[in-house]
């Protein structure tokens, strides 16, 4: 794998009106939204859950690469074909979560670091045999009382870099995801000031280890008011705050920026990227999206686990890919919400 064929991977993923669907749910993950929906878990309803997506009739129109897990990247469509495989042939680029989840943080209460480090280099080379293109790491920062900490934010940098430098040496474009949390009562500012704070720390860790900045995507949470602040922010006042930061903290050379949705409501999702994409026109990087519950929530509410269902659930996770796709564009608008799913 030359630095070209990274690049050539990084700008696919990333191409216009297209994003990402993460669908890399861990297994205790899944199981929690299948059980807030009344739905079985087990091994054949996570299969059949996640055949549903990739088999979304014109997928491939607004989706550039599905994140899978390491139970799912393994798993075959009901007709034999490994997820993989089929990805590969309606024109979607697999990737792979390898992380190995957020731990308690020693000796920092209420703050959290990311492991996955050890091995990570046999897994890799596993992974890019079994098809993956990309992959993902994320790590967490906590906004609350005092923190975020200064050893907080540079524990996880650190490992977000290393990963970084394994995935490009296995030739896989690696997405750096340090996702900033929407729990709690902080205030915009608050969220501006931790998420400037984490991308300098992070893009300083990954220059140290040599990461080629444009075979890389940044997976960045928007810049928001936290969950229960009492003054909510409005879209364009987020939108400004986010590319504010990008531009303060990301190197232009960065392949792309793709958004998780973290918590926002799937409208919300759509509205903010849209708002960046329609008031920014000459950014140095796309503004794309790499959402999990902003895609999946609606679907998976029409899918309720039953097989009859199957064919309402793709048309609205369809509907969604769709309008994130113009939002990516900066061509959504909230009366497109209201068209048929
Ligand atoms: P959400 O869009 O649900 O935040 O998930 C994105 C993701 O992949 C988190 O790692």
């Amino acid at each position: 794998m030359t630095p070209h064929e990274l690049h050539t991977t990084a700008k696919a993923m990333v191409a216009r009106g297209k994003g990402i669907l993460a669908m890399d749910e861990s297994t205790p993950t899944i199981h929690k939204r299948f059980q807030k929906l009344g739905i079985e878990d087990s091994v054949d309803n996570r299969r059949a859950w996640r055949e549903l997506l990739l088999t979304t009739p014109g997928l491939a129109n607004h989706v550039s690469g599905a994140i899978l897990y390491d139970e799912t990247i393994r798993q075959k469509l009901a007709d034999g074909t490994p997820f993989p495989e089929h990805l590969k042939k309606i024109g979607i680029l697999p990737g792979i979560k390898v992380d190995a989840g957020a731990k308690d943080l020693a000796g920092f209460a209420g703050e959290k670091v990311t492991e996955g480090l050890d091995g990570l280099r046999e897994r890799l080379a596993e992974y890019k045999k079994i098809g993956a293109r990309f992959a993902k790491w994320r790590a967490v920062i906590t906004i609350g009382k005092g923190i975020p900490s200064h050893a907080c934010i540079q524990a996880n940098a650190h490992a977000l870099a290393r990963y970084a430098a394994l995935c490009q040496e296995a030739g896989l474009v690696p997405i750096v995801e340090p996702e900033v949390l929407i729990d709690g009562d902080h205030t915009l500012e608050r969220c501006y000031d931790a998420s400037r704070a984490t991308l300098r720390r992070v893009f300083s860790e990954l220059a140290m280890q040599q990461v080629d900045f444009g075979g890389m995507i940044l997976k960045a949470s928007m810049v928001l008011s936290g969950k229960s602040c009492p003054q909510h922010a409005g879209i364009q006042e987020v939108a400004d705050a986010t590319v504010r930061c990008l531009l303060n903290t990301v190197p232009a050379a960065v392949a792309g920026v793709a958004f998780l949705s973290g918590g926002q409501t799937p409208e919300e999702a759509s509205a903010h990227l849209n708002a960046m994409n329609a008031t920014y026109r000459n950014l140095p990087w796309p503004l794309s999206f790499s959402y999990a519950r902003a895609l999946q929530d609606p679907a998976m509410q029409a899918w309720k686990g039953s097989a009859a269902n199957v064919v309402a659930a793709q048309k609205q996770l369809a509907h969604r890919a769709r309008l994130n796709g113009a939002a990516a564009l900066g061509n959504y608008n909230a009366g497109m919400e209201k068209e048929a799913a």
